[in-house]
């Protein structure tokens, strides 16, 4: 355990040192739980997003995109629960006046003890969680004497309930300013807009809408790097389906997303599932797939059957009629009707999933060389198609007309995929650089270049490097990283 954590502090330095990502305002000492992305980390992250909207967009003919605004009606927020159920009990330590989630409380002690002890501990809270019986978890903390970190003391309040939106003020008079809220999720976006959607691209049910987009939440314990933020951004997708067949494609969208994970490099045995024990306001089913981080397993992505809940609440609320005409159930003998869809949903952390891949991609590795003597590197085996930079050009020297035919081949490149050109220091420290960054393919040029037009291409997995044909460059890279 102790070496992961380690490794996790690693992991945080070097994106920091490469230019994934830095601290939110670290000028003035940052602020805690936000983060920027720095110009590998923004590249990479757009990698993943393209990647995600090609899979439901394009992929799926039924599936479109939409790009909803961050701010909405506040009745939205009404509708949708959010005011009313979008908190987490918290519970204070009266000596540190320090915050906590009462769940992350009770795991991060489980952590500490031993597994079966910690198992039946998160068991307990779990059922208590599910009958939010407060008073129980307080109790559950009392008998575990489980302690502030800081004030190292069990002097705790009663549980409460703690609502996790951010609000803010909209129209430039005070008066007549009114409180919006930063949305908490891009869902509710994607449920206002389900008539404009079906209405303008006739969509026949079943159809998904997807977007992309920042979500907001207070989050009171905001720890473990980009896994828990307080901006964050989510790629989710709303599958509208006939009532009574929501746990098929629930359990389609199941068996989908997973998939999408593992075409994305992510091994199968760092991935699984956990079904929820207390469901949402609004979920008959939900299940969480959770990968294994390096400071254990956690949700990576939740899967919901929200059931008609969203849909049935926004008319409710805007006392507008919101359903859906289905023509097919006609065809099939069965009479015309008119009905509130239900729906699946998947959404994934976009941050999350840019830390499981960092966290697979870390590498430190350390090997004896042919003469002996020690050799290490640090690198980032990002796979090709999500890897920011995918190919490094370098003139072996700054002279001779090699920087010429290195600018030629380069020109050739970036049209079709992003390169990376480099005449500075020795041949070894720039190999070892893109290493770092993770970018899967180098090219030197040379003089025997001049003489037959061929390079040397070396592969960052293996260090591998073979000669080919400049020519041949271009295609080898986008093919392998068409993946
Ligand atoms: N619309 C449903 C919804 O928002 P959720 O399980 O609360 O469900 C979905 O969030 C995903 O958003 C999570 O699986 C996680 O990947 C990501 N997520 C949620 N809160 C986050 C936070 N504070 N920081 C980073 N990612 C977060």
């Amino acid at each position: 355990m102790a070496n992961e954590v380690n490794n996790f502090q690693d992991i945080i330095s070097h994106c920091k040192e490469y230019g994934y990502v830095f601290q939110s305002s670290e000028l003035y000492d940052g602020l805690s739980a936000v983060y920027d992305y720095g110009q590998m980390g923004a590249q990479l992250k757009k990698n993943l997003r393209d990647d995600w909207w090609k899979s439901m967009t394009q992929i799926h003919e039924n599936i479109v995109g939409i790009d909803a605004a961050i701010f909405m009606h506040p009745t939205v927020w009404k509708a949708s629960g959010h005011v009313d159920n979008f908190s987490d009990p918290m519970i204070d330590n009266k000596d540190s006046n320090k915050r906590y989630r009462v769940d992350h409380l009770i795991e991060a002690f489980a952590e500490t003890i031993d597994k079966i002890a910690g198992d039946a501990l998160i068991n307990e809270m779990e059922q208590l969680l599910a009958k939010d019986d407060f008073a129980g978890l307080k109790t559950l903390i009392e008998n575990n004497k489980i302690k502030c970190a800081i004030s190292k003391t069990s002097n705790w309040t009663e549980v409460r309930q703690f609502n996790l939106m951010f609000s803010t003020q909209i129209g430039s008079v005070a008066e007549e300013a009114d409180t919006i809220y930063l949305r908490p999720e891009t869902a509710q976006g994607i449920f206002v807009n389900f008539l404009n959607v079906q209405k303008t691209g006739r969509m026949k049910i079943p159809f998904g809408i997807a977007q992309t987009g920042k979500a907001f939440r207070n989050e009171i314990v905001a720890r473990q790097f980009i896994f828990r933020m307080r901006e964050f951004e989510q790629m989710e997708m709303q599958f509208f389906v006939r009532p009574g067949t929501q746990m098929e494609w629930y359990n389609y969208w199941k068996d989908t997303r997973k998939k999408w994970h593992e075409s994305i490099g992510i091994p199968t045995e760092k991935l699984r599932y956990h079904d929820h024990v207390k469901l949402a306001h609004y979920a008959d089913a939900a299940l969480d797939i959770e990968f294994e981080f390096p400071f254990g397993w956690k949700e990576l992505e939740g899967i919901h059957s929200r059931t008609d809940f969203d849909l049935s609440q926004h008319a409710k609320y805007s006392k507008k009629k919101i359903q859906y005409f289905d023509n097919d159930l006609n065809a099939e003998g069965k009479p015309y009707g008119n009905y509130t869809p239900f729906v699946v949903e998947t959404s994934v952390g976009l941050d999350r999933l840019f830390l499981t891949i960092i966290s697979l991609a870390y590498q430190e590795e350390k090997w004896t060389k042919e003469d002996g003597t020690e050799d290490s590197r640090v690198v980032m085996k990002i796979p090709a198609k999500l890897a920011p930079t995918k190919l490094a050009i370098l003139p072996l020297l700054k002279k001779d007309g090699l920087p010429e035919i290195a600018t030629e081949l380069m020109k050739e490149c970036k049209k079709h995929f992003h390169c990376f050109y480099e005449e500075k220091d020795a041949i070894g420290k720039r190999y070892r650089r893109m290493d770092a960054i993770g970018t899967p393919f180098c090219v030197t040029i040379d003089h025997q270049t001049k003489e037959d037009n061929t390079v040397t291409i070396r592969y960052r997995d293996t260090m591998t490097q073979e000669r080919i044909p400049m020519s041949e460059v271009r295609t080898l890279v986008e093919k392998a990283c068409k993946g």
